[in-house]
């Protein structure tokens, strides 16, 4: 059947007919939303290159989880920006560090809230890189063993999940092992599996105060012109222990999560990151797109391509909407 027979136009006449036909659906249930924690009190300081995000101390960042517990979102990932940075990034797995005592105080408040932590060096490493150095370089094997005492010390504070961001190879296994061996066979790990060595992450650089301070993550973070190493990365994941895997960034890698998503039967997140937020909000500050429109069509575009939960900075902004439609 073809034209004039078969006509697309007659699904797409009113609104409830599109509603009917409507192949994918968005969801508060799939945001994550990201939260930067910094030790002291009340405070709320706005991040310039990502209007509506804000560093927060760990009183705020309750209040903030409270507010999006109620706005039906069902979980948050936490960055810590320390009080102190050192060569080995010591703060981070510091009983009472910054984002220990955020996840205490968040799951004081919101018990049920799924609490995720990022468990990476950058943000506490002195020259910002994600595992200690041996000179210029990045030493796999020695950082393992401090991601997984950062992971325990999450666990110990009550985080639901670990997430880790470094990149460094045989990361997930370690962490699931160490994680087992010390009692918390059900923490839950989110790898940061296909993260890509990507422009986009600019802006949380500022958030996270966490920039390289010599060089780039070029010899740890992906190659954005590989779509079949992503593969392998998963599959290590998964082998290793990943309960949910994860493509980042979102909108220059939809083939990723598509592709991911038809050969693994696991949960894929996929990471809006902070370079996609902040492009939006910029030209839609200069008047040169509508904002909201936007915002839903990349969201959507993100879950149709395969994505099953999307850590994004709209989760706010998108949830309010979606109970406003
Ligand atoms: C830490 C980390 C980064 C992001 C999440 N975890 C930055 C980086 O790898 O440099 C980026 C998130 C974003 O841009 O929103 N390794």
């Amino acid at each position: 059947m073809w034209f004039p027979q078969y006509r697309p136009r007659r699904l797409r006449r009113t609104e409830h007919l599109r509603r009917l036909v409507r192949e994918t659906r968005l969801s508060p249930d799939v945001f994550i939303y990201p939260l930067f924690v910094r030790p002291g009190r009340g405070i709320r300081q706005p991040v310039a290159s990502m209007p509506g995000v804000f560093q927060l101390s760990r009183d705020t960042a309750a209040m903030e989880a409270q507010e999006v517990r109620d706005l039906g979102i069902p979980a948050v990932i936490l960055f810590g920006l320390p009080e102190k940075k050192d060569e080995r990034g010591s703060e981070a797995y510091a009983p009472d560090g910054v984002v220990q005592e955020a996840v205490r105080a968040i799951k004081d408040r919101c018990p049920d809230l799924v609490v995720i932590t990022d468990v990476c060096l950058c943000e506490y490493t002195s020259h910002g890189h994600c595992g200690v150095l041996r000179g210029r370089e990045v030493d796999n094997d020695p950082t393992l063993e401090i991601l997984a005492r950062i992971a325990v010390s999450h666990a110990q504070a009550g985080a639901d999940m670990v997430a880790p961001s470094d990149m460094m190879d045989g990361r997930v296994g370690a962490i699931r092992e160490r994680l087992d061996a010390e009692g918390f066979p059900l923490t839950a790990v989110m790898a940061y599996s296909a993260k890509y060595c990507s422009a986009f992450y600019g802006p949380f650089r500022e958030a996270a105060e966490s920039a390289p301070q010599f060089g780039d993550r070029r010899a740890y973070q992906m190659d954005p012109a590989n779509a079949r190493e992503a593969l392998r990365e998963i599959q290590l994941d998964i082998e290793e222990g990943a309960d949910i895997i994860m493509v980042k960034p979102a909108l220059a890698y939809l083939d990723i999560i598509r592709r991911v998503r038809e050969e693994f039967d696991w949960p894929v997140a996929a990471y809006n990151v902070s370079g996609e937020y902040a492009m939006i909000k910029a030209a839609a500050a200069n008047g040169w797109l509508d904002e909201q429109r936007a915002m839903m069509e990349v969201l959507m575009a993100i879950h149709r391509a395969g994505a099953d939960q999307i850590i994004t900075y709209f989760a706010k902004d998108a949830a309010r909407l979606l109970a406003s439609a």
